[in-house]
Order: C-alpha cells, then sequence, then structure tokens
C-alpha cells in the first residue's frame, strides 16, 4: 500500500498539530491560574489604593469650586485629609499583603527584561515613599498649624509642635511633592500600558479580579 503513505504521514502530521495545540492550552490554562496572578488581597488593595489616591487628588483640586470658609470647602479639605489617611493605613496592608502572598513571575519575558524589572522597582519604590511620605507631610502641616486631625472619630497626636513658620515650609513641601506625584503616577499608568499593548505580556490580567 505505498499509495497510501501519503494518508497516513497527512494524519500523523495532523495528530501532532493537535497535540501540540492541546498541550498548549493547557500550559496556558494551568499558567494563568497558578502563577500569573496576583493574591486577591493584594489585588483588592492595589485598587483600592488607586481609586483612594484619585479621590485624594480630586477632593483637594476641586476644593477651590467653593469660596474660602464656606462649609463646602471645609468638607473638601476633610474628605481629602481622610482619603490621605487612608491610603496611608493601606499601604501598611500592602507591606503585609506583600509580604505573606507569593508574588508573580516577571510579567515580561523579552530580551530587555530584566531592565523591565530593574525600572519597575525603582518606579514601586518611588511609589511607596511617596504614599508613606506624603499623608505624613500633611498630618505634620495640620499639627503645627495647630488643628487637631481627627480620623474616625479618633483625635489624632500631634506629629509636630505649632509653628507657623514650620507650617509654611511643610505645606509647600506637600504641595510640590503633590505635584510630582501626578508624574510617578503618570509614569506608572503608562508604563503599564505599554506593558499591555506594546509588549502585550497580559500585565493587566494579573491585576484582575477573575
Ligand atoms: C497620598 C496622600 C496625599 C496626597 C497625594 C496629597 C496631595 C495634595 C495636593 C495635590 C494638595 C494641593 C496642592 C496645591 O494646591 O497646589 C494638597 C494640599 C493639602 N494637603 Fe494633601 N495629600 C495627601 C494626604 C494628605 C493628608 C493625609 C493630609 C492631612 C492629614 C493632607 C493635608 C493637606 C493640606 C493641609 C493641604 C493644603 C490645603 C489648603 O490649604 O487648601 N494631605 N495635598
Amino acid at each position: 500500500m505505498p499509495r497510501l503513505n501519503w494518508l497516513r504521514n497527512l494524519l500523523t502530521y495532523i495528530n501532532s498539530l493537535q497535540a501540540s495545540f492541546i498541550y498548549y492550552r493547557c500550559m496556558n490554562a494551568s499558567y494563568r491560574i497558578t502563577s500569573f496572578k496576583y493574591a486577591r488581597p493584594l489585588i483588592a488593595i492595589h485598587w483600592l489604593m488607586f481609586l483612594f489616591l484619585v479621590l485624594t487628588y480630586a477632593a483637594i483640586e476641586f476644593r477651590v469650586l467653593f469660596i474660602k470658609g464656606t462649609p463646602e470647602r471645609d468638607l473638601m479639605k476633610t474628605l481629602h485629609f481622610l482619603l490621605g489617611l487612608s491610603v496611608f493605613l493601606l499601604l501598611f496592608f500592602r507591606v503585609l499583603a506583600r509580604k505573606y502572598s507569593p508574588s508573580p513571575p516577571n510579567a515580561s519575558s523579552s530580551g530587555f527584561a530584566s531592565v523591565l524589572h530593574y525600572l519597575s522597582t525603582i518606579g514601586h519604590a518611588a511609589l511607596y515613599v511617596f504614599m508613606f511620605t506624603m499623608p505624613l507631610l500633611g498630618w505634620m502641616v495640620l499639627s503645627a498649624s495647630g488643628k487637631t486631625l481627627l480620623f474616625a472619630g479618633v483625635g489624632l497626636p500631634a506629629l509636630v509642635p505649632v509653628d507657623p513658620d514650620l507650617a509654611k515650609l511643610l505645606k509647600e513641601l506637600h504641595e510640590t511633592m503633590g505635584k510630582a506625584g501626578y508624574l510617578l503616577i503618570g509614569i506608572h499608568v503608562c508604563a503599564a500600558f505599554f506593558h499591555q499593548w506594546i509588549l502585550k505580556d497580559r500585565l493587566f490580567s494579573r491585576l484582575r479580579w477573575r
């Protein structure tokens, strides 16, 4: 039956194609299920922090819509303080969750993956410093101005003695860092989209709930 050889070859070829496709599907699925994503607490904290940061900025930027001394403007500032402190609190939960849950491997497997990893480590460290320093600076501004900060109904202790000059200096620092924060967060978001759209390494799926 030499004439049927071509048919046998074709069937073998189709078989091997099918086998590799099934193998690819299985590998891909188990990779995604077992190791590609962050743990759920980290995913929740990441998006909560992002939301709170956006709202912290929105509250302080939109305060200018109201005249100075009006209850509405004071409410916007109070919201800014509370949301900013929530970011501070969430940062501690995030550090704990990061320590006690396994991290997925680097998203990118391209040639310059180690460079990207190095850059992202610097960017993330800067974000951690920012989210730690900003609320503390804001809290110090209020302390130096002689104002008591209430959080969840509890009066927080003053971090520095009352000193109008110090208050002015800290406020300027807080505001300058606030502007730098736009750049930092902007770079973080652009880097995420670069991974997702240019490198196509499915970075966003690491932070998807489902
Ligand atoms: C991650 C958290 C925070 C961010 C990103 C942030 C950012 C900012 C920004 C962008 C401004 C406005 C700067 C300007 O007008 O040019 C500001 C003002 C201010 N922030 Fe924050 N802030 C944070 C947390 C806090 C906290 C926790 C407090 C106090 C407990 C606070 C107290 C203040 C005060 C007193 C001002 C000046 C408001 C005014 O005089 O109208 N901030 N902040």
